[in-house]
C-alpha cells in the first residue's frame, strides 16, 4: 500500500473546505500538482509562480481544465490581482527538478500573509518543509507570525513520520475567526443590555410603587382628616 504523503494529507484537508462554487488561490503552482487537484473540485484557480518554467509545467499539466488563470508574478500580488477568494494555498519551497536557489523565503511569506491577514477572507493552508535550512526558518517565522497575530491555527502532521523535520501544514480559516467573533459580540451585547435592562426595568417598579404609596398615603390623610 502507498504510503500517505503530506500532499495527500493537504488535499484531504482541501476537501473539507472547498466545492464546485468555490474559488481558491494556488500561491506556488510549481510543477501543477496541486493546481491540477483544485480544478478537478472547484469553479476557479488563480495560480501563481515566479518561475516561468513553473507556469508552463502546470499549464501543460492542467490543459484539460479551462477554470485556471495563472499569474506569472510573486504571491505578494495575490490580493491586489485577486479581490475576492475562499482561500488560499502555498506549497512552500523550490520547484522540484529545478534551480533550487529560486524557493519562497520567510520575507515575503510574511509579507503576503499580513496582506492576506488584512483582508480575513476563506482559509490558509500552508504546508512547510522545515527540513532544510530556510525551511526551517520559514516555518518558524510563519509561526511566530501567527502566535503574535493571535491566530487561532492548526499544525497537521503526518502520523509516524520519521523524519527529523518531517513536512507539515499549518492551517486556519478567517470564517471560523468571524463566526466565533460574531458570537463573541452577541455574548457581549446579551452580557451588558440584559443588566441594564432589568435595571431599569426595576428602577420603574419601585418608581411607580413608591408613587403609587405616596398617593395611598394622601388618600388616606384625606380621609381620616
Ligand atoms: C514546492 S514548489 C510548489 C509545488 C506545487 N504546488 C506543485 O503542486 O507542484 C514551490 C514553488 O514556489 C514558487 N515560488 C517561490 N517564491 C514565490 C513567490 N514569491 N511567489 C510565487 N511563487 C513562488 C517556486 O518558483 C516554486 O515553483
Amino acid at each position: 500500500m502507498k504510503r500517505k504523503t503530506v500532499t495527500d494529507l493537504a488535499h484531504n484537508l482541501l476537501l473539507s473546505n472547498i466545492n464546485k462554487e468555490s474559488v481558491i488561490v494556488d500561491a506556488t503552482a510549481g510543477n501543477g500538482h496541486d493546481t491540477l487537484f483544485l480544478a478537478q473540485h472547484v469553479k476557479h484557480v488563480h495560480a501563481f509562480d515566479i518561475q516561468l518554467q513553473a507556469i508552463n509545467n502546470s499549464k501543460e499539466l492542467t490543459k484539460d481544465y479551462s477554470n485556471i488563470t495563472f499569474h506569472h508574478t510573486s504571491f505578494e500580488n495575490i490580493t491586489k490581482i485577486t479581490p475576492y477568494y475562499d482561500g488560499v494555498i502555498f506549497n512552500l519551497g523550490y520547484l522540484p527538478g529545478s534551480d533550487k536557489q529560486i524557493k519562497t523565503n520567510y520575507h515575503t511569506t510574511i509579507q503576503t500573509l499580513d496582506k492576506l491577514h488584512e483582508k480575513k477572507m476563506g482559509f490558509i493552508e500552508i504546508v512547510a518543509y522545515p527540513g532544510h535550512i530556510e525551511g526551517f526558518i520559514e516555518s518558524v517565522a510563519i509561526q511566530s507570525w501567527l502566535d503574535k497575530n493571535k491566530i487561532k491555527y492548526r499544525v497537521i502532521k503526518l502520523p509516524f513520520d520519521t523524519k527529523n523535520e518531517p513536512p507539515f501544514i499549518f492551517y486556519w480559516n478567517y470564517k471560523d475567526w468571524k463566526e466565533n467573533f460574531s458570537v463573541f459580540l452577541c455574548i457581549s451585547i446579551v452580557y451588558y443590555t440584559v443588566p441594564w435592562y432589568i435595571s431599569s426595568v426595576q428602577y420603574t417598579v419601585v418608581r411607580r410603587l413608591s408613587l403609587w404609596i405616596h398617593n395611598l398615603k394622601k388618600v388616606l390623610l384625606n380621609f381620616v382628616f
